[in-house]
């Protein structure tokens, strides 16, 4: 197969130019960076999860009527999805006080929030993607407020989903990253998830031990990162017992 025009690498994954207009091949990398590429490494046969868990949860969310970017899987490491324009922000939902909250907010990590907490970062590497208000959003024009509305609705809805679904395996899920991006139908804007939803943007932890199962494993030098990534798939049942890399999920029915 002729291979496809690179659009854009970043650190994660790389985008090809899709089959068709307003299509986009994801693929997904094993690199892996914290703390905005100060750290940076390989957990090897990532990109193979969490290609797999995306896909898996974005299905998932699209029987609910959350819109997503996801089309379907094309193979181990590749994604089809539709092309967006990606707003700006990562929206960050939280149900459990982890991370820079916990840091910044002197909350010990663990610690239950009295209620979801929603927050916004610019993306912007040079500036190391900083915490942004509403009233930031609405005078740089990076989201009109009806749309930061939506995304908000969409979040709150991914939250309760996903809680759900990971509560049912034995997973807490603490936190999350979305992005979001416009797409356009006719003379209609709607807005979409996007990017990836996987233990590179979750905070997942075992309910009984509190055991981290997702990126911060490789934050904070914890080993057996992929083995973590590993058990979350076998949860949520998206990996055979024996799993051996050649696994082939239920195709997609979008
Ligand atoms: N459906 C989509 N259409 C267009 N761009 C997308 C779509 N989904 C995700 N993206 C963008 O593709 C890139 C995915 O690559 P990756 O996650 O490796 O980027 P990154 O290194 O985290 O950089 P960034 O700071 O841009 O997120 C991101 O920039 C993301 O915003
Ligand atoms: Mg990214």
């Amino acid at each position: 197969m002729a291979r496809r025009r690179q659009l854009y690498e970043g650190k994660a994954k790389v985008l090809f130019e899709g089959p068709e207009p307003g299509t986009l091949v994801q693929y997904f990398k094993d690199d892996a960076t914290a703390g905005n590429g100060a750290k940076s490494g390989v957990i090897t046969g990532k990109g193979v999860l969490n290609n797999r868990i995306s896909e898996y949860l974005m299905l998932k969310l699209h029987e609910i009527n959350i819109p997503t970017h996801f089309l379907r899987r094309l193979n181990m490491r590749e994604q089809l999805i539709r092309e967006v324009e990606i707003i700006p922000l990562e929206v960050v939902v939280r149900n459990v006080a982890a991370g820079s909250l916990a840091k910044r907010l002197g909350i010990p990590e663990g610690t239950r929030l009295p209620r979801t907490i929603i927050e916004y970062y610019y993306k912007n590497d040079a500036l190391g993607d900083p915490m942004v208000s509403e009233e930031h959003i609405a005078a740089f024009d990076w989201a009109a407020p009806q749309d930061l509305d939506d995304m908000n609705t969409l979040a709150l809805r991914t939250n309760d989903f996903l809680m759900g679904l990971f509560t049912a395996v034995g997973i807490t899920l603490v936190d999350f990253k979305l992005e979001f991006g416009r797409i356009w139908e006719g003379e209609e804007m709607h807005i979409i998830l996007a990017d990836e939803i996987s233990p590179d943007n979750c905070r997942l932890w075992d309910t009984k031990t509190n055991e981290k199962m997702d990126k911060d494993r490789f934050r904070r030098d914890l080993g057996r990162v992929e083995e973590a990534y590993q058990e979350v798939a076998r949860r949520l049942g998206i990996l055979p017992e024996a799993g051996n890399g050649d696994y082939k999920g239920p195709e997609a029915v979008q």
